[in-house]
């Protein structure tokens, strides 16, 4: 007997309400098929809206939005709570795409019970279906612990902006035959430890061909190549969101800061000029009313 087929999430064309939720056998089924797998991050409802409207496979609650829309210099200082919110606000935008969070810095990486505990949180509270944590080594008996509790979970290797310092900056890993075999093993054990997909990212991009050879799981890249099974990009990084070119792996597909700026730009001028409000944007009172009002008023 022949197994059924993997339900798509995405059949070409179909409307968004026709499309069923993305499940990670349906994402190992697009690897097997070498059908390109889209990641977008978002951090709140509206980004989560664009993400469902554009049929993305998974959605990542990335921790890069204490940046983006925190503010905050680096990923490092984000909280639970924090990323708690931005997810369970993405969770309300969307009902297609596999929602995954990222484990923020401090988290998990003291030891099994706390990547647990905090798993389980973004699990319940966040309304994640999947999380994601950064960097191999003892961070592969984590992604185990998790999984062996029943959480689906990610990967994350080569530049991990986590522990950034510790890298060297935020600068491409894996450049020396040494450092290359490093974000292997990493990768190696990852799979190993039961991940269902992993991140490469910022490695060269013959590692992550040679590499590609011996992943089992899907491997979704943000600069690190063609040859990975799917792609990943910043939404603000992707939509122009945010100043300054960024990584040299980011692609820009629309300028959306200067159409923001243009438009409250052209709002404050309308204001000031009076042009804005006009006739249309105004309420009426029926005459009778208006007169009643004034002698309530005398
Ligand atoms: O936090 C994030 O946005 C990420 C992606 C770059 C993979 O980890």
């Amino acid at each position: 007997m022949s197994a059924s087929p993997v339900p798509t999430a995405v059949a070409p064309g179909a409307p968004p309400a026709e499309r069923l939720p993305v499940s990670l056998p349906e994402l190992a089924e697009k690897k097997r098929l070498g059908e390109p797998l889209v990641m977008i991050t978002a951090y709140d409802y509206p980004s989560a809206q664009v993400a469902e409207a554009a049929g993305v496979d998974l959605v990542l609650v990335g921790d890069s939005g204490a940046m983006t829309v925190l503010g905050y210099p680096s990923t490092v200082p984000v909280s639970v709570e924090e990323m708690l919110m931005l997810c369970a606000a993405t969770r309300r935008g969307l009902r297609t795409p596999l929602l995954v969070a990222d484990l923020p810095f401090g988290s998990y990486e003291a030891s099994n019970e706390q990547a647990i505990a905090t798993a389980q949180r973004f699990i319940k509270e966040g309304g994640a279906e999947a999380v994601k944590l950064e960097g191999g080594g003892a961070m592969a008996e984590r992604a185990r612990a998790l999984v062996q509790a029943g959480i689906p979970v990610m990967g994350h290797v080569g530049l991990t902006p986590q522990t950034a310092t510790q890298l060297g900056g935020y600068r491409a890993q894996g450049r020396t035959g040494a450092r290359a075999a490093d974000v292997a093993r990493d990768a190696l054990a990852l799979q190993e430890a039961g991940c269902f997909a992993i991140v490469f990212e910022a490695i060269p991009a013959a590692v992550a061909h040679d590499l590609m050879e011996r992943m089992e799981i899907p491997v979704i890249g943000i600069g690190a190549g063609a040859a990975t099974d799917g792609q990943v990009l910043v939404f603000h990084d992707l939509l122009g969101i945010r100043e300054g070119v960024g990584a040299r792996f980011v692609k820009r597909y629309a300028d959306l800061q200067a159409e923001m700026v243009a438009g409250v730009r052209a709002f404050a001028e309308d204001v000031r000029t009076h042009r804005y409000p006009a006739p249309d944007h105004t309420y009426s009172i029926d005459p009778d009313e208006l007169l009643r009002f004034r002698d309530l008023m005398s």
